[in-house]
């Protein structure tokens, strides 16, 4: 819908691929984009991608945790990564599908793909959800809020506090001069961590579409125009962060190399130790998914 490319819909239920990009096609006209849309079940017709976004897996059930997922999903992504490496050996990956850290980190390890053209889909948006609960508390227009939020994209999520301005003013400050309270912004970081889970409470079949995709097309955007765009990614840690082998979100640019920089932001203590309690939590995770499969090993 953003003119950025030509889109094939993929599903194992053709089905569903292929009446989703008809109706979405038929939006054409009105909405004044022109790209080829198609739905296929077959990875040739993928062959040579630019950009892969995948979201296949299973979708959270209300009162289950993205942890939840990860056996099923894991032989989904293997699937898919096998598909990926016949056919588009060079794209841009972006994963959605939870546990994402993990999910993203095996997807890296199935495909062999390079480290730096695989990333994970998550701190854009749980970085949006933070700054739209932020606007709605305090009365202040999304544009002008700027936030990040960080590490695994589970209950362990970190929201720099540090980095969170509203209005050009450092959301501690506003804590100081009691424009809202800490117990409110307390709030605020939890309904952010379980964000995911309100919305799959209230579908009850199915898991959050709008901002997920929002999210994704940002950093597929910044990869195909070079935009070199600051965006929090779940990406491949190699030191930073004083973290290694592990994919976990942090600031980053995108361009046409796919992850061209890992911006390493000046942490509190504080969210140094909550960035590393996250760490451990996706990193107890992978192991568990190595049992699963020991071909992660
Ligand atoms: C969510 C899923 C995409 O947070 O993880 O809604």
């Amino acid at each position: 819908m953003k003119d950025l490319a030509d889109v094939v819909l993929f599903d194992v239920a053709a089905g569903i691929a292929k009446g989703k990009a008809l109706d979405i096609a038929q939006s054409s006209p009105v909405d004044g984009f022109s790209i080829n849309l198609s739905g296929s079940d077959n990875y040739e017709d993928t062959k040579n991608s630019d950009v892969i976004i995948i979201t296949a897996g299973v979708p959270r059930k209300p009162g289950m945790t993205r942890d939840d997922l990860l056996g099923i999903n894991l032989k989904i992504i293997k699937q898919v990564a096998e598909g990926i490496k016949k056919t588009s050996p060079n794209a841009f990956v972006i994963c959605i599908t939870n546990p994402l850290d993990v999910i993203v980190m095996a997807l890296q390890k199935y495909s062999g793909l390079p480290k730096n053209k695989v990333v994970g889909m998550a701190g854009i948006l749980d970085s949006s959800r933070f700054i739209y609960f932020l606007s709605q508390e305090l009365k202040v227009p999304v544009q002008k809020i700027k936030s990040f939020v960080l590490g695994g994209h589970g209950d362990s999520m970190v929201a720099m506090l540090g980095a969170t301005e509203v209005d050009g003013k450092k959301i501690t400050e506003l804590v100081k001069e009691g424009k809202i309270s800490k117990e409110k912004l307390k709030l605020i970081i939890d309904r952010t961590k379980k964000g995911g889970a309100e919305i799959v409470k209230y579908l009850e079949k199915g898991s959050a579409f709008y901002a997920p995709a929002a999210s994704g097309v940002e950093m597929a955007e910044s990869y195909l125009n070079n935009s070199k765009k600051q965006l929090p990614c779940a990406v491949h840690l190699n030191g930073e962060y004083k973290t290694k082998d592990i994919y976990a979100g942090v600031p980053v640019i995108i361009g046409s190399n796919g992850v061209e920089k890992i911006i390493e932001l000046d942490l509190s203590p504080e969210e140094k130790e909550n960035f590393q309690s996250s760490v451990k939590a996706v990193r107890e995770l992978f192991d568990a998914a190595k049992k699963i499969d020991p071909d992660l090993n």
